[in-house]
């Protein structure tokens, strides 16, 4: 027995996974005809047109090389589901807005509707690849659709093979992955789809980074994988909160915990808060899926890294407010950086989002620049966040560069660690800025020595920076950051000097 020969590759949803990743199996299986689906018309445009939808170090290469030779883009869904031997779902499932399970549980509508329509239209033997990120058995539920609508003509093996891109290097995420996760059916017919698919990966993916398994323990192993990286953002995050009251350096406790081999240096990075479009919608999921099972106690552990990357933006966007003396009304305050981390125009649950919604709320003007977020994607989001179109076009301009945007401005607040924000002329933003000048810096990339030698009054994420003016909050309040001081940190202060 041996796995079967793959000539046309489906994949359902061009988004930021369905497109990339179709884009390196077209690279690297030149033979392999691969169409890309997608219900939206006007990406599936993009992805044919030289502006693509999603930005991505790399991919503009890789599309042009493959595009129109092994790898199309196209509206015609049946299509690609009668031509091809095996076929990717990979659809979006968000966060449930609406029922039962409402702001937890994955939407899986969109799964749902792709299975439906593999049973309408397919013929003959189809491998049908679980690529979305699910809850678990949901492959199941597919398997399922697919039965009730099998025939003589057709026969269908369902896998479990979720993505571990990430943005901003998904091209390098999916040319080198730390490893390829394929589950599937305890079955002869289900080794067979495995090995298939192995066959695929292993033309550019050494044999032993590719890992199969049960397919619920692949479903499970994607979600938890995201709970993991986000949890040891938020536990770092957490301890920022610490470092801030007691004049600890988070990226110096970060460095000295990360170097235990057991521990490891990845993920530690203190920030605003994380974003994108899967750690909260994940996390949430696995959430639901612990409550649904009847262990509250586990929905709490994982429900708590959510809530503490919600009390780090509030925190961070509470602190631009209490060092603006309370009061950032009218006040201009430039945003850098809109995205929900560098390399990506993706703003799905940035960080930016909830930080320029509080500032609007408390009455500030914004002036938002990002180097590859489009003007109108911050403006929707701005929007959609506060339910306020008036008070965005009234409070809110995009602009062009930096320069303008700081302009005027009372503070620059850094929510993206973007490198070109590294090399600004600080000393030519400060001269246009009301005195004192102020950089909050959500993503600690920034010199903060120099800033201060210029002149700017500097606030970051766990850590106290000396202050130059002695008018400043924190100056005030024996250095512990801006606002209210807790007693333990006064007490702390009083220590230090
Ligand atoms: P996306 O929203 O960018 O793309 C999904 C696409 O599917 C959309 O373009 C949508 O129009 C299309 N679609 C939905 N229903 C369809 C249908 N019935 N027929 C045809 N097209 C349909 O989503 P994404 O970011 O690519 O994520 C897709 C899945 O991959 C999600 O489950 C996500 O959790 C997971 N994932 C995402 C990332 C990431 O970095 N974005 C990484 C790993 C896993
Ligand atoms: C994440 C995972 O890293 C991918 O493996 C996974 O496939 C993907 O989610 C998914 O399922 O969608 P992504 O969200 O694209 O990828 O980007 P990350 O690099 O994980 O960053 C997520 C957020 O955490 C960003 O806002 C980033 O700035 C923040 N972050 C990351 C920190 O604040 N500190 C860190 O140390 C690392």
């Amino acid at each position: 027995m041996s796995e079967s020969t793959v000539t046309t590759i489906g994949c359902i949803g061009a988004g930021y996974v369905g497109g990339p990743t179709c884009a390196v199996i077209a690279l690297k299986c030149p033979d392999i005809r691969v169409h890309v689906v997608d219900m939206n018309a006007a990406r599936v445009a993009q992805w044919n047109s030289d502006k693509l939808p999603v930005f991505e170090p790399g991919l503009d290469d890789i599309v042009k090389e493959c595009r129109g030779r092994n790898l199309f883009f196209s509206t015609d869904v049946d299509a690609a589901i009668e031509e091809a031997d095996l076929l990717f779902i990979s659809v979006n499932t968000p966060t449930k807005t609406y029922g039962h399970g409402k702001g937890r549980a994955a939407d899986l509508k969109y799964v749902e509707s792709v299975a439906r329509n593999i049973a309408k239209v397919a013929r003959g033997n189809k491998i049908v690849v679980e690529k979305s990120t699910v809850p678990v058995k949901s492959a199941q539920s597919i398997a399922d659709i697919l039965k009730a609508n099998r025939t003589s003509q057709n026969k269908f093996q369902v896998l479990s093979n979720p993505e571990f891109l990430a943005e901003g290097t998904a091209v390098r995420d999916l040319l080198c992955p730390d490893r390829i996760l394929i589950g599937g059916e305890d079955s002869a017919d289900g080794w067979r789809a495995i090995q298939t698919l192995c066959s695929i990966y292993r033309r550019w993916i050494p044999a032993e980074r590719i890992i199969t398994m049960n397919t619920w323990s692949s479903e499970l192993s994607k979600l938890v994988a995201n709970a993991f990286l986000a949890q040891r953002i938020s536990a770092i995050n957490a301890v920022s909160a610490v470092c801030e009251a007691t004049g600890a350096d988070v990226s110096e406790v970060a460095r000295a915990v990360g170097q235990d081999g057991r521990i490891g240096p990845h993920f530690l990075q203190a920030s605003v808060g994380f974003g994108g479009s899967c750690f909260q919608k994940d996390i949430l999921n696995l959430v639901y899926i612990c409550e649904s099972l009847n262990l509250p106690e586990v929905a709490e552990f994982w429900l708590n890294v959510v809530s503490i990357n919600d009390y780090q933006k509030q925190r961070f966007a509470k602190r631009i407010v209490n060092c603006l003396f309370n009061t950032v009304a009218g006040k201009r305050i430039a945003i850098l950086g809109f995205a929900f981390k560098k390399n990506t125009g993706d703003t799905r649950e940035s960080a930016a989002i909830y930080v320029s919604a509080h500032l609007l709320e408390e009455g500030a003007r914004l002036t938002v620049y990002d180097p590859k977020v489009d003007p109108d994607q911050v403006i929707r989001d701005l929007r959609h966040v506060t339910g306020q179109p008036e008070a965005v076009r009234d409070q809110v301009e995009v602009c062009a560069d930096p320069y303008e945007a700081a302009r005027g401005a009372h503070a620059l607040v850094i929510c993206t660690e973007w490198d070109v924000f590294q090399t600004l002329d600080y000393r030519r933003i400060f001269a246009a800025m009301p005195k004192p000048a102020y950089v909050f810096d959500g993503r600690k990339i920034l010199n903060h020595d120099e800033l201060t030698k210029i002149g700017f009054e500097v606030e970051t994420i766990g850590k106290r920076v000396r202050h130059v003016s002695s008018s400043h909050p924190a100056a005030i309040t024996n250095g512990i950051g801006c606002g209210e001081p807790e007693p333990e940190a006064a007490a702390a202060a009083e220590a230090d000097h």
